[in-house]
Protein backbone atom coordinates (compact mmCIF):
# COMPACT_ATOMS: atom_id res chain seq x y z
CA UNK A 1 0.00 0.00 0.00
CA UNK A 2 2.84 2.30 0.67
CA UNK A 3 4.31 1.91 -2.64
CA UNK A 4 1.71 2.37 -4.84
CA UNK A 5 2.15 5.10 -7.46
CA UNK A 6 -1.44 6.99 -5.94
CA UNK A 7 -2.15 10.50 -4.87
CA UNK A 8 -2.48 11.72 -1.70
CA UNK A 9 -6.30 11.72 -1.68
CA UNK A 10 -6.64 7.87 -2.80
CA UNK A 11 -4.17 6.97 -0.68
CA UNK A 12 -5.93 8.96 2.41
CA UNK A 13 -9.06 6.69 1.33
CA UNK A 14 -7.75 3.58 1.79
CA UNK A 15 -6.35 4.27 5.50
CA UNK A 16 -10.24 5.59 5.86
CA UNK A 17 -11.52 2.31 4.37
CA UNK A 18 -9.18 0.19 6.57
CA UNK A 19 -10.45 2.00 9.33
CA UNK A 20 -14.08 1.03 8.62
CA UNK A 21 -12.83 -2.87 7.75
CA UNK A 22 -11.33 -2.69 11.15
CA UNK A 23 -14.53 -1.69 12.82
CA UNK A 24 -16.37 -4.15 11.06
CA UNK A 25 -13.98 -6.88 11.80
CA UNK A 26 -13.47 -6.18 15.22
CA UNK A 27 -9.86 -5.96 14.61
CA UNK A 28 -8.24 -3.61 17.50
CA UNK A 29 -9.98 -5.97 20.09
CA UNK A 30 -7.34 -8.12 21.36
CA UNK A 31 -4.95 -5.08 21.52
CA UNK A 32 -7.37 -3.26 23.58
CA UNK A 33 -8.55 -6.24 25.54
CA UNK A 34 -4.99 -6.57 26.21
CA UNK A 35 -4.02 -2.93 26.94
CA UNK A 36 -7.42 -2.25 28.86
CA UNK A 37 -5.80 -4.51 31.65
CA UNK A 38 -2.86 -3.25 31.94
CA UNK A 39 -3.21 0.00 33.52
CA UNK A 40 -3.95 -1.41 36.98
CA UNK A 41 -1.09 -2.15 37.52
CA UNK A 42 0.63 1.65 37.01
CA UNK A 43 1.10 4.80 39.75
CA UNK A 44 -2.17 7.30 38.52
CA UNK A 45 -0.15 10.00 39.30
CA UNK A 46 1.97 10.15 35.29
CA UNK A 47 0.57 9.65 32.24
CA UNK A 48 1.18 5.96 30.58
CA UNK A 49 2.58 6.24 27.12
CA UNK A 50 1.31 4.13 24.44
CA UNK A 51 3.31 4.20 20.65
CA UNK A 52 1.50 2.82 18.11
CA UNK A 53 3.64 1.09 15.50
CA UNK A 54 2.58 1.19 12.24
CA UNK A 55 -0.05 2.81 13.27
CA UNK A 56 -1.87 3.29 9.65
CA UNK A 57 -4.45 6.54 10.10
CA UNK A 58 -4.25 6.21 13.93
CA UNK A 59 -7.44 4.93 14.49
CA UNK A 60 -6.43 2.33 17.79
CA UNK A 61 -5.10 5.17 19.17
CA UNK A 62 -8.23 7.62 18.75
CA UNK A 63 -10.18 4.28 20.07
CA UNK A 64 -8.08 4.28 23.23
CA UNK A 65 -8.11 8.26 23.78
CA UNK A 66 -11.73 7.62 23.91
CA UNK A 67 -11.98 4.59 26.19
CA UNK A 68 -9.56 6.34 29.17
CA UNK A 69 -11.70 9.52 28.84
CA UNK A 70 -14.38 7.79 30.44
CA UNK A 71 -11.89 6.39 33.17
CA UNK A 72 -9.64 9.76 33.98
CA UNK A 73 -6.90 7.74 33.25
CA UNK A 74 -3.95 9.92 31.18
CA UNK A 75 -2.26 8.25 28.57
CA UNK A 76 0.50 10.28 26.02
CA UNK A 77 0.03 8.93 23.16
CA UNK A 78 2.31 9.01 20.13
CA UNK A 79 1.93 7.08 16.76
CA UNK A 80 4.38 5.78 14.29
CA UNK A 81 4.51 5.43 10.56
CA UNK A 82 7.17 5.04 8.14
CA UNK A 83 5.15 6.60 5.07
CA UNK A 84 4.39 10.78 5.54
CA UNK A 85 1.10 10.03 4.20
CA UNK A 86 0.20 8.15 6.75
CA UNK A 87 1.26 10.90 9.43
CA UNK A 88 -0.79 13.71 7.36
CA UNK A 89 -3.12 11.14 7.20
CA UNK A 90 -3.41 10.28 10.87
CA UNK A 91 -3.16 14.53 11.72
CA UNK A 92 -5.56 15.53 9.91
CA UNK A 93 -7.92 12.30 10.67
CA UNK A 94 -7.00 13.40 14.74
CA UNK A 95 -9.15 16.45 16.46
CA UNK A 96 -6.26 18.22 17.98
CA UNK A 97 -7.88 18.42 21.42
CA UNK A 98 -7.31 14.00 21.26
CA UNK A 99 -3.86 15.19 21.78
CA UNK A 100 -2.03 12.81 19.83
CA UNK A 101 1.36 12.60 18.23
CA UNK A 102 2.06 11.25 15.06
CA UNK A 103 5.42 10.24 14.01
CA UNK A 104 7.21 9.73 10.77
CA UNK A 105 10.00 6.91 10.91
CA UNK A 106 10.70 3.09 10.28
CA UNK A 107 10.94 1.15 13.44
CA UNK A 108 13.39 -1.32 11.47
CA UNK A 109 15.59 1.42 11.10
CA UNK A 110 16.11 2.07 15.10
CA UNK A 111 16.22 -1.39 17.08
CA UNK A 112 17.22 0.23 20.82
CA UNK A 113 14.10 -0.07 23.09
CA UNK A 114 11.67 2.55 23.21
CA UNK A 115 11.24 4.85 26.25
CA UNK A 116 8.10 3.36 26.41
CA UNK A 117 5.79 1.69 29.02
CA UNK A 118 3.65 0.19 25.85
CA UNK A 119 4.45 -0.53 22.14
CA UNK A 120 1.15 -1.91 20.35
CA UNK A 121 0.88 -2.46 16.62
CA UNK A 122 -1.54 -4.16 14.81
CA UNK A 123 -1.75 -5.35 10.96
CA UNK A 124 1.68 -4.03 10.83
CA UNK A 125 3.62 -7.81 11.38
CA UNK A 126 2.92 -8.81 7.72
CA UNK A 127 5.25 -6.09 6.55
CA UNK A 128 8.08 -7.89 8.21
CA UNK A 129 10.11 -10.47 6.93
CA UNK A 130 11.11 -13.67 9.41
CA UNK A 131 14.54 -12.15 10.16
CA UNK A 132 12.94 -8.41 11.16
CA UNK A 133 9.71 -9.75 12.72
CA UNK A 134 12.52 -11.96 15.37
CA UNK A 135 14.43 -8.80 15.48
CA UNK A 136 11.22 -6.29 16.03
CA UNK A 137 10.09 -8.80 18.72
CA UNK A 138 13.21 -9.33 20.00
CA UNK A 139 13.34 -5.65 21.68
CA UNK A 140 9.51 -5.94 22.51
CA UNK A 141 7.26 -8.82 23.93
CA UNK A 142 4.96 -9.77 21.50
CA UNK A 143 1.65 -11.10 21.70
CA UNK A 144 0.59 -11.89 18.19
CA UNK A 145 -2.83 -12.33 17.73
CA UNK A 146 -3.34 -11.78 13.61
C1 LIG B 1 -1.71 -2.59 7.13
S1 LIG B 1 -1.30 -1.05 7.83
C2 LIG B 1 -2.09 -1.17 9.41
C3 LIG B 1 -2.35 0.19 9.99
C4 LIG B 1 -3.05 0.16 11.35
N1 LIG B 1 -2.20 -0.39 12.37
C5 LIG B 1 -4.35 -0.56 11.28
O1 LIG B 1 -4.51 -1.58 11.96
O2 LIG B 1 -5.23 -0.10 10.53
C6 LIG B 1 0.42 -1.23 8.30
C7 LIG B 1 1.13 0.10 8.47
O3 LIG B 1 2.49 -0.15 8.90
C8 LIG B 1 3.34 0.81 8.28
N2 LIG B 1 4.71 0.29 8.25
C9 LIG B 1 5.20 -0.67 7.43
N3 LIG B 1 6.52 -0.88 7.68
C10 LIG B 1 6.86 -0.02 8.69
C11 LIG B 1 8.07 0.24 9.39
N4 LIG B 1 9.19 -0.42 9.09
N5 LIG B 1 8.08 1.18 10.37
C12 LIG B 1 6.94 1.85 10.67
N6 LIG B 1 5.76 1.66 10.03
C13 LIG B 1 5.71 0.73 9.06
C14 LIG B 1 2.72 1.00 6.90
O4 LIG B 1 3.12 2.22 6.35
C15 LIG B 1 1.22 0.92 7.21
O5 LIG B 1 0.68 2.20 7.47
Amino acid sequence: MDTDPVSFKEFDHYLRDLERINVLTLASRPTLLWLKRAPADFPAERPISVRDVGRGGGGMLRQLRKWARGKNLKLDLTGVGVNPWSTRSAAESTPLEMSIRFETADRLARMDPLWTDFIVSSSFTQHLGDADLVKTCSVTSCLISS
